[in-house]
């Protein structure tokens, strides 16, 4: 019999702009590698999520931003994901979008990627 071993899963982080390049209600997207990642500044904290609506090719960064109920809406047929865990609430989206973790440290936002 083989014993597993648990193994971790390396993280790769990183930086992707200074806190001041965002608006509160606005967002960007940025490439990660393979990732395409739309990242939400509201007030003081940022998220992000991946970039792609999950109904089709197009580019969340580019919808409308719901800073009361922490979603972004996606231009193209209105779909509303959840920020805080990638979730549409709205048809035709019926699946979500990764989410990633934010680091902030001083005036750098970094995002954490998992293997
Ligand atoms: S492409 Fe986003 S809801 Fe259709």
């Amino acid at each position: 019999m083989i014993a597993k071993r648990w193994v971790p899963v390396p993280e790769q982080r990183e930086r992707l702009c200074r806190t001041g390049e965002l608006e509160s209600g606005q967002a960007r997207r940025f490439l990660v590698g393979p990732h395409k990642i739309a990242l939400v500044r509201i007030g003081s904290d940022f998220y992000a999520i991946g970039d792609t609506c999950s109904h089709a090719d197009y580019s969340l960064s580019e919808g409308e931003v719901d800073v009361d109920a922490l979603q972004i809406e996606c231009w193209k047929h209105g779909s509303c994901f959840s920020l805080k865990t990638g979730e549409p609430d709205t048809l035709p989206a019926t699946r979500p979008v990764p989410t990633y973790d934010v680091a902030v440290e001083g005036d750098d936002v970094y995002v954490v990627i998992d293997g």
